[in-house]
């Protein structure tokens, strides 16, 4: 294996040059490119930290925040925060107590002392100026961010955890192993649907089969295309395909250990390489169906719905104007969150959109999210959801019972307080086959 090189400006970091704070940082950084072989450190563009909530961190996580802050580390590039447990401004309003409140503030108080800036998202690349660029290296740790960096801007990160992440903010650094490698970023599955996609909820029922089939692998969706539209070239507003692409990576995420995918004739990397980045032993996966996925993320006794859950990951302005839309001049009948970045709540409520859901007894909801929120504090025991991420966690982590269906099925339960199933919906969602260079161009019907 070869040793981890430093550069002379690296090794007085790590010899504690500038104080213990960033000496601390140095040897987390270099700790983890010892484990896994890495042979050099490479700088990156930006940092994003999970575990922000204090329901994970508690008071033993906010105590290590507050020394570390002590010591003097500061960020050296953009750094930005993943969801906490409430949203700042109307946690009271919201239900939540205050023996909850006054900690998780101070976490985040001893982030921004550490130069964080408090961007509360788990979808930092839908922030005007947070976008990154194909082949910057980032140190980003919210498992589906990373997956979006990585295989729809083209971008390079691993799975950080928070503390890796928050080292190599302090430092400016990563180590160079796994997905910063090139020859680690080629395919381990080719996966062939053969079932049509009509809704970003089918795109997180795909997730979660060949998440839990693939593990920590790199899928290769060989006529995936053919169901998306294209990219816009701001991705910030999200859309339809910015919105199907986050599901699907949140799922893998969530279900597998994925951390990067690619798209025949679409993803960046797939575009231009094309079946050269499919490694020798790559195993076919074909998918002929999503109702076993569905099945499985459906608790199937659950008919009283005490909160609807959109917006996991946090949810783009066209996803907030499709459930105004939906909602606008009526009155629900149970809780509604709809859960964002605050800047992106700020953008929607420009445009009348948290309005109109929040006039129809719905919330739209910065800073939180329903996985990393104390629920059961809140009274909340049942929970509809459009995101296969929510109903991985939800069960485990907020001791909830979940619903997964469409967006139209979670808000219909909004309406009506009741869990219903709906009619099969239909196939508007074809964009027909894919109009990128190099895609496969299979019909459904070629898979079998
Ligand atoms: Fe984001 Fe929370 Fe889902 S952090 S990805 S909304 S579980």
């Amino acid at each position: 294996m070869t040793p981890l090189r430093l550069t002379d400006e690296e090794q007085a970091l790590l010899d504690g040059a500038e104080g213990p704070g960033v000496q601390r940082a140095m040897g987390i950084v270099i700790t983890l490119g010892r484990i896994y072989g890495a042979a050099e450190l490479v700088p990156i563009a930006s940092a994003h930290i999970s575990g922000v909530s204090y329901k994970n961190l508690g008071q033993a996580g906010l105590e290590f925040l507050h020394r570390w802050a002590e010591e003097g580390a500061q960020a050296r590039v953009d750094t930005w925060l993943n969801p906490m447990g409430m949203e700042a401004a109307r946690w009271r309003e919201l239900g939540f107590p205050a023996d909850f409140a006054e900690p998780q503030l101070a976490v985040v108080e001893a982030f921004r002392r550490m130069g964080v800036t408090p961007t509360l998202s788990c979808t930092p690349y839908l922030l005007p100026g947070h976008v990154p660029r194909r082949g910057q290296h980032l140190a980003w740790a919210e498992s589906s961010a990373v997956v979006f960096a990585n295989s729809v801007l083209g971008a390079r990160t691993n799975r950080e955890g928070g503390p890796s992440a928050l080292a190599a903010a302090i430092v400016g650094r990563t180590a160079s192993y796994s997905y910063h490698l090139e020859e680690n970023r080629r395919a381990t599955h080719v996966v062939e649907v053969c079932c049509p996609l009509h809704d970003p909820a089918d795109f997180g029922a795909l997730g979660q089969i060949v998440g839990q089939r693939v593990g920590d692998g790199v899928p290769y969706f060989a006529d995936l295309a053919r169901w998306l539209p294209p990219l816009p070239q701001d991705i910030t507003a999200g859309g339809e395909a910015v919105d199907r692409l986050k599901t699907l990576g949140a799922a893998l995420a969530a279900y597998g250990a994925v951390a990067l995918f690619h798209i025949a004739g679409y993803t960046p990397e797939a575009a231009e390489t094309g079946e050269a980045l499919l490694r020798a032993e790559a195993e076919r996966i074909v998918v002929d169906g999503l109702e076993e996925a569905y099945a499985a993320m459906n608790e199937a006794s659950v008919l009283e719905i005490d909160l609807v859950s959109i917006g996991c990951p946090h949810a783009s302005l066209a996803e907030i104007a499709q459930v105004a839309e939906f909602v606008r001049g009526r009155q629900l009948r149970t809780r509604l969150w709809v859960t964002t970045a605050r800047q992106t709540q700020e953008q929607a409520a420009a445009e009348g959109w948290v309005q109109v859901i929040e006039a129809a007894g719905g919330r739209v909801v910065a800073d939180t999210c329903t996985v990393v929120a104390p629920l059961q504090t809140l009274g909340i025991r049942s929970l509809a959801t459009n995101a296969a991420k929510t109903a991985c966690y939800a069960p485990s982590h907020s001791g909830v019972r979940v619903r997964f269906g469409s967006l139209e099925q979670c808000l219909e339960a909004a309406l009506t307080g009741q869990w219903k199933k709906t009619a099969p919906m239909t196939a508007s969602g074809d964009y027909g086959p894919a109009r990128r260079s190099g895609s496969p161009n299979r019909s459904i019907e070629g898979c079998r």
